[in-house]
């Protein structure tokens, strides 16, 4: 069976490292907010080229905070894709905040920047893109837009750590950028975690506030926060693979341009534009019919999912919203096309090539 991802592998290679680093954090026995903590938002504000970041407890949360820190509230309206995980949109519905969609390019599955002002409305407050699958969005005309109104934007780029247009780092254009850290994450750690990144000093210190019950000193609350700090344990185990992540990414990348080689003609792969660089947290490709594939592939003993098969518009969840099937068509066409195949740094192009002969197999039938 080749599966989507093989986290014991990479755990072999850096196996005494991290065990080692294991051993010395419970030896300390400082297990929140310590010393790696701050180190690991050290190297990271430093890599983003941001000047701050903060951990908490997933990803989920960074996008939370970011968007409290951010002021969003009752009444306001934040513009986001419907192509993306649901924890997207959860954020902003517990910010009490309405989530508007706009559809998404179907070349790169991101939020069409050039329908974007058709969704804006005078409670519009926040644009909030998510890099999917590891490639960025078009943030040079997306924040121009955004700039232009004073509209705050706050990154998804739980899928995109290292992704990067003309060098600049995914997470660093808007007032925040929001990582997870979920282990099959290119950056992931031994449980939950995240990463809030952010230039502005002021959004830094509300962050410090929010993900600590609002309290800036013992006992002293300030604001109304919750409990998501990121654990020692974590922190130190992300500095590890932290020395490895452009390896990780470039080894994914080199993954990729196989997949593409070998079946760029049989069904729809993913490109990049000029500048923009693909980390590949996963590698969708797009065929018509999707589930003679996937049944194809899983006969072969390959794995493959379906990210995402329901649009957010259609989530049952959101139903209140009032959305309907036709609302985001280039979403939903995605939703019956997409496919992921295995991918991950230490994938070999053994498996590659035969994950790929069961597709060109399928694909001239
Ligand atoms: C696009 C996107 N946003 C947010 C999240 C939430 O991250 P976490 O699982 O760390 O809460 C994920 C995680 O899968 C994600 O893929």
């Amino acid at each position: 069976m080749i599966p989507m991802v093989d986290l014991k592998e990479q755990f072999e290679e850096i196996r005494d490292e991290v065990m080692e680093i294991t051993e010395s954090v419970c030896n300390s026995a400082k297990f929140i907010l310590g010393p790696s903590v701050t180190e690991l938002e050290k190297k990271i504000a430093g890599y983003i080229d941001s000047g701050y970041a903060l951990g908490v407890a997933s990803g989920t949360d960074a996008l939370y905070l970011s968007l409290l820190a951010a002021g969003i509230g009752e009444g306001d309206e934040v513009i986001t894709t419907p192509f993306t995980f649901f924890a997207t949109v959860e954020a902003i519905l517990h910010c009490r905040a309405t989530p508007v969609f706009v559809d998404i390019d179907p070349n790169t599955f991101n939020i069409d920047v050039s329908r974007m002002e058709d969704a804006l409305t005078k409670k519009t407050r926040a644009i909030l893109p998510v890099h999917l699958y590891g490639y960025p969005c078009n943030m040079d005309e997306l924040t121009a837009l955004a700039d232009m109104r004073s509209i705050a934007v706050i990154e998804d780029a739980a899928q995109a750590f290292g992704a990067a247009i003309n060098g600049r780092k995914a997470g660093g254009f808007g007032a925040a950028g929001c990582f997870s850290f979920y282990p099959s994450k290119n950056l992931g750690c031994y449980g939950d975690g995240g990463m809030i990144v952010t230039s502005d000093a002021d959004f830094a210190s509300t962050v410090r506030l929010l993900r600590n019950h609002g309290s800036s000193a013992g006992y002293v609350h300030e604001r109304i926060g919750i409990n998501s700090r990121l654990d020692e344990l974590q922190a130190a185990i992300l500095l590890v693979k932290m020395k490895n992540i452009e390896r990780y990414n470039e080894r994914r990348r080199k993954n990729a341009a196989l997949y593409n080689k070998l079946i760029g003609s049989y069904v729809q792969c993913p490109g990049e534009q000029n500048g923009f660089r693909h980390v590949f947290h996963q590698y969708t490709v797009r065929c018509p019919k999707r589930n003679n594939l996937q049944e194809k592939l899983k006969d072969a003993g390959i794995s493959s999912v379906v990210y995402y098969s329901v649009p957010m518009h259609l989530q049952k969840a959101v139903g209140f919203l009032g959305y309907k099937k036709g609302d985001f068509p280039e979403a939903e066409k995605a939703a019956d096309e997409v496919l992921s195949l295995p991918m991950y740094p230490e994938l070999g192009e053994r498996d590659i090539e035969r994950i790929c002969s069961v597709i060109k197999e399928s694909a001239s039938k």
